[in-house]
């Protein structure tokens, strides 16, 4: 860990999302009948690295998209923000589409990062920090889906804003999306606060395939780092030349699917435990849920959030909401 940049910080709190996590999960996954890998361990650094290359690519439009709306939009967005404001972001990353709103923003007076990319986290809360000296930064080490409850959250100064961009909530599943919202909506009840987010929405089926199967191959780099990590973390036998990466869009179930295929008979060996694949099976390691602006008002209407505010591009590729909590005081 690097203690300097730590330094830069107001705050570092470590939730300590450990590698323990990482061998139990893996062996869960690879226990079920259809197997998967939670997709919250593609981040190593090496994984962070290779999402920031995903989101330059031409074929992922997501970023690119999104960015554009923030800018399109920013004094709208920023008033929606309002004065004196903590922006906190789940799932922070770089956080670099944070700047985009600190340079416009009215007095904002602080930043908590939450991510669980622990020295990716820590570079950029430290850079942040450099880049607006007057802003409280603080860094958050952990799985943002459960970190709602943590004491660098309680008594943060300001006007909480959430920020949630990436369309990251389309890697829960419906319910779990519900849920993560319904508690996002309990945290403004009690805070006066509101949510920024970004919405990746349903399109043509040819633009989704290849935003999720590139053709310099990073996502499918980005989604065999999961058994790069396998191997070196917790001692995985995975010959990684006989996994392919498959991603496609699922209309029935509107969603992208992302998936390991095995391209042979063969088995992988971790903690004495031996784990068969057929030619043609596949480890699930990820979901990305399109949503119409119609199914994400009604997610929000369930978690007992009303969507204030939309902005979205001409082509309708993606939307960007300013949400506040329908019930306030509740
Ligand atoms: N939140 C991003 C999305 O659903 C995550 C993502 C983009 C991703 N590309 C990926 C996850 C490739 C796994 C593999 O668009």
């Amino acid at each position: 860990m690097n203690f300097q940049l730590i330094e830069k910080l107001e705050s570092f709190h470590d939730l300590e999302p450990e590698i323990e996590d990482f061998r139990s999960a893996v062996l869960r996954g690879l226990s079920a009948k259809n197997k998967y890998l939670p997709c919250k361990f593609f981040y190593d650094l090496r994984g962070s690295h290779l999402f920031d290359q995903i989101c330059e690519l031409d074929e992922y439009y997501v970023t690119r998209t999104e960015v554009g709306l923030l800018k399109e939009n920013l004094a709208e967005i920023t008033e929606c923000l309002g004065p004196h404001c903590h922006l906190i972001e789940f799932g922070s990353g770089s956080s670099s589409k944070v700047r985009i709103l600190l340079d416009e923003m009215e007095k904002p007076v602080g930043y908590t990062g939450i991510d669980i990319s622990r020295d990716h986290l820590i570079s950029s809360c430290a850079e942040l920090s450099n880049l607006y000296p007057n802003l409280g930064v603080r860094a958050v080490c952990g799985d943002y889906s459960e970190a709602l409850n943590i004491p660098a959250l309680e008594n943060s100064p300001g006007r909480p804003v959430a920020f949630f961009p990436g369309s990251s909530l389309g890697n829960f599943d419906e319910t779990d999306a519900v849920n993560f919202l319904a508690r996002v909506a309990t945290f403004l009840s009690k805070s006066g606060g509101g949510l920024l987010i970004g919405i990746d929405l349903k399109k043509d089926e040819e633009i989704l395939n290849a935003a999720y199967d590139d053709s310099k191959g990073i996502t499918a780099a980005f989604n065999l780092n999961l058994l790069v990590r396998a191997n070196e973390e917790i001692g995985a036998g995975f010959d990684l030349s006989a996994f392919d990466h498959r991603a496609f869009y699922n209309s029935r179930l509107g969603r992208i699917e992302m998936h390991l295929v095995s391209t042979k008979p063969q088995s992988v060996e971790i903690d004495d435990v031996t784990f068969s694949f057929i030619p043609g099976e596949t480890i699930h390691t990820e979901n990305s849920y399109k949503y119409s602006l119609k199914e994400f008002s009604s997610m929000c209407a369930k978690a007992g959030l009303q969507s204030t505010k939309v902005w979205r591009d001409s082509k309708d590729l993606f939307s960007v909401h300013y949400i506040e909590n329908s019930k306030p005081g509740a």
